[in-house]
């Protein structure tokens, strides 16, 4: 039988592995950035990004599929392009389209009682802009 002391010590070095194991910084980035996007761009942009979502139907201008973005430039994911045309810095191709100016309603599913005053939170930000790079083709 192995002394209580060293049983004891083991049982804690499992405890505290188990606890350390936590996903890389990268996943848990795009796990929030997934969030994020099923909120607010999914119902336009489709679950997966590919387009088409529920909100899709009678749209007169369609929401593009996102998952294309890097293949519609050069390979290159237009990070700088994104940000700006959801922050509505950028013209819209069609100015009737639905396509919401996100600054000015800020992240209002994800911060249903209005915890975020109204604004794109950076962090919340750049974590969907890593998600949407994580999906491209
Ligand atoms: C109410 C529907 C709707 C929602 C919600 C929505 N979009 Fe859009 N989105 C559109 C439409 C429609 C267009 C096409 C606009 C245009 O080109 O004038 C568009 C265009 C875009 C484009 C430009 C794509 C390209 O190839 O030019 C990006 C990027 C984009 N949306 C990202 C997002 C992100 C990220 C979210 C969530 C934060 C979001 N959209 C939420 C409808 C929506």
């Amino acid at each position: 039988m192995l002394p209580r002391r060293f049983l004891n010590i083991s049982l804690c070095t499992i405890l505290l592995a188990a606890c350390s194991n936590t996903a890389p910084e990268g996943a848990k980035s795009q796990n929030r950035g997934k969030y994020v996007y099923t909120k607010e761009c999914s119902k336009c942009h489709g679950p997966n990004g590919e387009g088409s979502g529920s909100a899709a139907l009678g749209m007169s201008v369609s929401a593009p599929d996102l998952t294309g973005l890097q293949q519609r430039n050069d390979g290159y994911f237009p990070r700088e392009f994104v940000r700006r045309f959801v922050m509505g810095r950028l013209e819209k191709d069609d100015p009737d389209s639905s396509m919401p100016d996100f600054s000015a309603i800020g992240l209002s599913h994800v911060y249903p009682i209005g915890g975020a005053d109204g604004e794109v939170l950076e962090t919340d930000f750049e974590e969907l802009l890593d998600y949407l790079e994580a999906i491209q083709n």
